[in-house]
């Protein structure tokens, strides 16, 4: 994970696990054989670091929160895991293929070429990456309420995420040597945890830049402005749906 939000891992493995439980068939996607070196970029708790493991290949998980790095080593103490920063990691040895789930869009747009060429220069020659993230349109119903409250408000704040489009992706990629075999984007609403409280937990977890100069009574009345103007549109009376767009993509060098 990256960015300036304040990682819980705790908080991250009780109540957001469908970060990890959607992020499944993307490790089916993957597909890693016994004996394959894989490197898991934004490894988080190291859910789907363990689930590549499981399979028999040599993972790494890498991850830029100590805190995330810490909690998948206490859970996994088998695997190998490093607190390091994808624009920036070397590689003593090759990998066959890198992996990302629910990572890169915390990684600003101006820094996916640095990004890229790492996942270039850490595989080996035929060796793939495979990557689901945030895609052009994901969470916009949340961030277009929250940034409307915000201004209403008088505060001015950037959209933290990355969302790229599959045509401005694309071209990213290639640029970097890969042929893309696949590409797809996708709607994938998610049912969020915690009943009435789903959508002020999701943005405790996910949104502190968005409130970086916000106080804390503030933050509720803001939090509270939010939930009514999204309630038609993502409260199904028992629980909040996330407008969860997903960009999936397989390269290979
Ligand atoms: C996502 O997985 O799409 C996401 C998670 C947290 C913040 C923004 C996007």
């Amino acid at each position: 994970m990256a960015g300036g939000n304040d990682w819980n891992p705790d908080d991250y493995d009780d109540h957001h696990e469908f970060v990890h439980e959607h992020g499944q068939s993307v490790v089916d996607l993957l597909d890693p054989q016994p004996g394959e070196r894989v490197l898991d970029v934004g490894c988080g708790t190291g859910h789907l670091t363990a689930e590549i493991a499981d399979s028999g290949a040599e993972v790494v998980g890498i991850d830029t929160s100590a805190e995330m790095v810490t909690q998948a080593r206490d859970a996994y103490p088998n695997l190998t895991f490093e607190e390091a920063d994808v624009r920036t990691y070397t590689a003593d040895r090759p990998f066959d293929a890198v992996f990302s789930n629910a990572a890169l869009h915390w990684i600003p747009g101006g820094d996916h070429d640095a990004v890229l060429s790492t996942v270039a220069d850490v595989l080996t020659d035929d060796g793939r990456f495979v990557a689901e993230f945030g895609g052009t349109g994901n969470v916009a119903a949340i961030t277009d309420a929250l940034i409307a409250e915000l201004d209403a408000r008088g505060y001015a704040v950037d959209h933290p995420w990355y969302f790229p489009s599959i045509g401005e992706y694309a071209p990213r990629v290639e640029a970097h040597g890969f042929e893309l075999r696949f590409s797809r984007l996708f709607d994938r609403p998610t049912p969020l945890d915690g009943g009435e409280d789903g959508l002020r937990n999701w943005l405790g977890m996910f949104g502190d830049e968005f409130f970086a100069d916000v106080d804390d009574e503030e933050r509720g009345a803001i939090l509270a402005a939010v939930e009514d103007r999204l309630r038609p549109e993502l409260f199904d009376g028992d629980t909040w749906v996330a407008d969860y767009r997903r960009l999936r993509l397989v390269a290979v060098r």
